[in-house]
């Protein structure tokens, strides 16, 4: 077999019975409308320029546009304080960790971060993992509970580790702690002794800007003394002092495992946990997406953790974000859409996707980026636009926003 390369140049009798059949596969999704492509952006920053998907070529990039659609919410992917920390870095440390961090990948900059969250998160320690997808796959499968209690809203990324983990999931509705308490309910009368019982929700709820009852889940819970674990994705860096909800609602003590992203407020790449001595000192031998991959790369650890003392130490930075939110929130009300949620992500729901996909298309015609979020992201009859303002948005850049929806609106009719 050595050195043989298989023929590209089959000819028609091959036989493709065992093979896959991708064609197929795209040309459904297209048909389900379904199908994305990938438009490249130049900068990451509030005012970028895209590219149509130039699929192997090089992009052709359009005029500059303000983009509402990114998670960066403190605008420090491009912060001058937070470049020079990524630099110095890859200078000192490296481009890459070289190997997982069990290996010769543990640096003194991912220690550096890891003491730092675990400060921020009031937790005796935090470890950090390459995305944040990996660190909830991994950390909910390294618990290997039986049974887990999800909100029905999720991330994917608890999803998926939910899948993994083997565990029997069982769903409950959205932010409802009395579903929940319901549920546990049930299978404890089912007979779910000795049974170990993980909750899991998101704390700020990406789609729908709305916060989890952390502190009423946390009550549920405890009746039947199972763990809770938190993933502070969109609210790491932008609540009490630099914190996320859990800090704002000083449940450190309450909730077992918080789990969150360097990948959005803080600008950077990779995910964390926070929680007690030996939860880390378990994850790090048990959870495979640590074990078994490259360590987060050092510049992006370090880009993190510059990220995270800004967000903790300039309060300016924040009080800025919640400015544009304010101002946001006000103009798209007294148009008469409806903006549902209670933080920085604003959900302009519209409910018919036809109408979502129409004033996604007419804010971009307007030089303003802010995507339609359909089913199956979200529930039917509840598409919607989903604004994400930054930190770094100036008010002109709000005004020129919520001119374009009021164009946009009203020449489709929705307002
Ligand atoms: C709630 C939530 N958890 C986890 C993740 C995954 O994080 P990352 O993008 O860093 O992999 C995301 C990303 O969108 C998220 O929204």
């Amino acid at each position: 077999m050595s050195g043989e390369v298989p023929s590209t140049d089959a000819g028609p009798e091959a036989d493709t019975s065992h093979g896959f059949d991708p064609d197929t596969w795209v040309a459904t999704r297209k048909s389900d409308d379904l199908y994305r492509d990938l438009q490249p952006v130049d900068t990451v920053t509030a005012r970028a320029q895209m590219a149509p998907d130039p699929k192997g070529s090089e992009p052709e990039y359009g005029d500059e546009q303000i983009v509402f659609a990114a998670n960066n919410y403190l605008g420090l992917a491009h912060d001058e304080r937070v470049q020079a920390a990524t630099a110095e870095a890859a200078r000192k440390v490296g481009a890459g960790a070289g190997a997982s961090r069990l290996v010769t990948g543990d640096t003194g900059v991912h220690r550096a971060l890891e003491r730092d969250l675990a400060d921020a998160k009031r937790a005796e320690r935090a470890l950090v993992f390459s995305s944040g997808y990996a660190t909830n796959v991994g950390a909910i499968t390294a618990l290997d509970p039986n049974v887990v209690f999800s909100d029905e809203l999720n991330h994917a990324s608890i999803i998926d580790g939910c899948r993994l983990s083997e565990a029997e999931t069982v769903v409950y509705d959205h932010c409802d702690p009395e579903a929940l308490a319901a549920a546990m309910a049930l299978r404890e009368r089912e007979g779910g002794d000795n049974e170990q019982w993980l909750v899991l929700t998101d704390s700020v709820f990406s789609m729908g800007g709305d916060v989890a009852p952390i502190a009423d889940i946390c009550d549920v819970a405890e009746r039947y003394g199972a763990w809770v674990m938190v993933d502070e994705a969109h609210a790491t860096g932008l609540y009490e002092s630099g914190g996320g909800i859990v800090q704002r609602e000083g449940l450190e003590d309450r909730v077992h495992i918080q789990m969150g992203t360097l990948s959005k407020a803080l600008g950077s790449q990779g995910g964390y946990v926070a929680g007690s001595e030996v939860l880390v000192e378990h994850l790090l031998n048990a959870a495979r997406t640590f074990v078994f991959s490259t360590g987060l790369a050092p510049p992006a650890a370090s880009a993190a953790r510059e990220a995270l003392r800004v967000a903790r130490e300039d309060e300016r930075q924040r009080e800025r974000l919640w400015a544009n939110v304010d101002r946001l929130r006000d103009g798209l009300g007294s148009m008469g859409y409806e903006v549902w949620g209670d933080t920085q992500i604003l959900p302009v729901v519209v409910g018919d996707r036809a109408d979502a996909l129409a004033l996604g298309e007419r804010l971009r015609e307007h030089d303003v980026i802010a995507p339609a979020i359909r089913p199956p992201t979200v529930l039917e009859g509840t598409s919607r636009i989903r604004i994400a303002p930054m930190a770094t948005h100036t008010t002109e850049d709000v005004d020129a926003c919520l001119a374009a929806f009021q164009t946009a609106g009203s020449a489709l009719g929705l307002i």
